[in-house]
């Protein structure tokens, strides 16, 4: 059997409803299909809902295993094209801050998880300490930002948080709902403007992608875009991205 990656990446923001977890669960499908292991983790921990993107119903979640009920294996939900998904809880704030020895719970379950190649974080947006912890613990961090000020603005709020708690200096940007190429490109040169006088960190134009209406289409009914509309826009960018993602 040939070796698996065993890498975490996380994919988190600044602002809300950029698109996170639209990503995370599509790129987990076009993953799947390149025959790389994945798993997800929906690391939202009070408003998690990953699982509605895939209209699965888990019967155990997170919850269950940080108190100690269930064992990583029994919490995880099987989603389309094979994708795992570790499915959070929802409308509990007791979890928007884990202590250290939930963090610790969660790590070593993590241990438990049979060989795989990506296992992919979806954070809430902003800067809690659940943020900061989860990608204080992934190999790679995905910033993903949109053309809306607010969220450069937010954007750069987040790397600098990061850079601080965490002393990262590498952070990959994906600027989603953007036009076109060109305007993604300008959303990237404005952030890299302020980051690169204000802060000691290197950012990567990772990818694009743009704004499609068949993701609006798909996301109500609770389909991946990637399946519904395999030859739309942003299907084809979001394979470009995976394709750097495996190279
Ligand atoms: N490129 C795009 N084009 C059109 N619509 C998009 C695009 N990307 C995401 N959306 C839509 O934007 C909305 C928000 O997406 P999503 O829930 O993935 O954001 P999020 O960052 O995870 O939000 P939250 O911060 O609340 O977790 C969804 O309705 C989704 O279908
Ligand atoms: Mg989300």
């Amino acid at each position: 059997m040939e070796k698996r990656r065993k890498k975490t990446i996380t994919i988190t923001s600044g602002k809300g409803g950029v698109g996170k977890s639209s990503i995370v669960s599509n790129m987990a499908y076009v993953l799947g299909g390149m025959k790389e292991s994945t798993y997800i983790l929906d690391a939202d921990l009070s408003l998690g809902n990953i699982d509605i993107m895939f209209g699965v119903v888990p019967q155990f979640n997170i919850k269950d295993l940080i108190q100690g009920k269930k064992r990583i294996g029994e919490i995880v939900v099987e989603g389309p094209g094979g994708i795992r998904i570790i499915p959070s809880t929802s409308g509990v704030s007791e979890y928007s801050h884990l202590s250290l020895e939930e963090r610790n719970i969660l790590l070593s379950s993590f241990l438990e998880l049979p060989e795989y190649d990506f296992l992919i974080v979806d954070t809430s947006a902003g800067i809690s300490s659940n943020v900061v912890y989860f990608n204080a613990i992934s190999e790679d961090i995905f910033i993903v930002v949109t053309p809306d000020p607010a969220s450069l603005t937010d954007s750069y709020a987040v790397i600098k948080v990061l850079h601080k708690n965490t002393g990262r200096k590498n952070f990959n940007i994906i600027v989603n709902m953007a036009r076109d190429e060109k305007e993604a490109m300008d959303v990237f040169k404005k952030i890299t403007r302020v980051t690169d006088r204000f802060l000691d960190v290197y950012l990567d134009f990772y990818g694009y992608i743009p704004m499609d209406k068949n993701i609006n289409v798909a996301t109500r009914k609770q389909k991946l875009w990637v399946e519904q509309f395999p030859d739309t826009l942003a299907t084809k960018a979001l394979q470009k991205i995976c394709n750097r993602l495996v190279a």
